[in-house]
């Protein structure tokens, strides 16, 4: 057909492959699309689901003006040559049920989405946020193979957020102004960290008492809890959808933020064969850097105890795929 516009001229377009299209991938692919950061493939198992998604999303460009492509697919080859790949893939959970609790269902499913992900993507750098999320990265990265700068978990990053939510309710001020690092498991045994935590370069010890900052800690360990109970179906996607969207855009636009991130830790704080959230600098190459704090011996107490946990659920979710061809 005539277009008098047409040119063979052909432009190269970051692609992003975010496997599972439930609520935190579906908005994370409108958050990457919407903040112009790549063309996004969008997969899922269901028919028509992604797909479904994705036209949306692409009939919404002309309004949020961009030009991104968002794909819906249900075919790996589809995802073929991404920069980055997000799994969000799995169950959520409902109420009364620990993170933890998934870790049957949502292995064999973040194994297989890790392993199919990267035939078609050896160079991709990998993010994974399906729960247990600590456990579910350690064992994509044993899956893949990855060298572990390239396989990565997000939690930190949202733990953080609503720690620095929390505090920006509580003081009334802008919630970008708080920074906070908050480590370890995504899970109850999380460790927020106030020592480290300022206002615009004040630091928090010195506009909270103890008892407040430790209620605001308590609420941040069981942020997740919180909002299952209150939604009934499903978990939090807006803000994990930002968080994940954080580590992506450091990444891609070679950022080198200084994050905390899930991470197969290999002798720093004193761990090994295990994956927990630690500051680490993300860049072009993925984890750039870890930094090891000098941490309190009552910090480094709640750091081992969240890793310990995690380490018996891996060795759980090991023995569950013991006979898996993927693992
Ligand atoms: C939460 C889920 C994403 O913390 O783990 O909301």
């Amino acid at each position: 057909m005539y277009n008098p516009l047409s040119s063979s001229i052909v432009c190269y377009s970051p692609r992003i492959s975010v496997i599972g299209a439930g609520r935190v991938g579906s908005t994370l692919a409108q958050r990457i699309a919407e903040k112009n950061l790549a063309d996004v493939v969008l997969l899922d198992i269901v028919q028509g689901m992604p797909q479904g998604l994705a036209l949306d999303l692409m009939e919404a460009r002309g309004i949020e003006m961009h030009n991104r492509q968002i794909i819906g697919t249900n075919d790996y080859a589809d995802t073929t040559g991404s920069e980055i790949v997000v799994i969000t893939a799995g169950f959520p959970r409902k109420p009364g049920m620990s993170r933890d609790d998934l870790l049957k269902t949502n292995a064999k499913i973040v194994v297989d989405a890790a392993k199919q992900a990267i035939t078609h993507s050896p160079d991709a750098i990998f993010i994974v946020v399906t729960n247990p999320l600590d456990v579910m990265t350690y064992l994509a990265w044993q899956a893949t193979q990855l060298p572990r700068d390239r396989i990565m978990g997000m939690a930190g990053v949202l733990d953080s957020a609503r720690f620095e939510t929390f505090i920006a309710m509580e003081l009334g001020v802008l919630p970008g102004d708080v920074k906070t690092m908050v480590l370890g498991s995504h899970g109850d045994l999380m460790v927020p960290l106030p020592r480290f935590a300022t206002v615009n370069g004040i630091p928090l010890t010195e506009l909270l008492d103890t008892d407040t900052i430790q209620r605001l800690v308590e609420r941040t360990r069981h942020g997740g809890a919180e909002i299952v109970e209150l939604m009934h179906t499903g978990g939090a996607f807006f803000a994990p959808a930002s968080a994940t969207c954080m580590m992506v855009e450091s990444i891609l636009l070679n950022q080198s933020r200084l994050l905390p991130v899930t991470v197969s830790l290999q002798g720093e704080y004193g761990l090994e064969n295990v994956a927990i959230g630690i500051p680490c600098r993300l860049g072009c190459g993925g984890i750039e850097s870890v930094l090891e704090l000098n941490l309190s011996d009552e910090e480094r107490a709640a750091l081992y105890r969240s890793a310990e946990s995690v380490q018996n659920n891996i060795e759980r979710a090991q023995e569950i795929l013991k006979e898996h061809p993927n693992f």
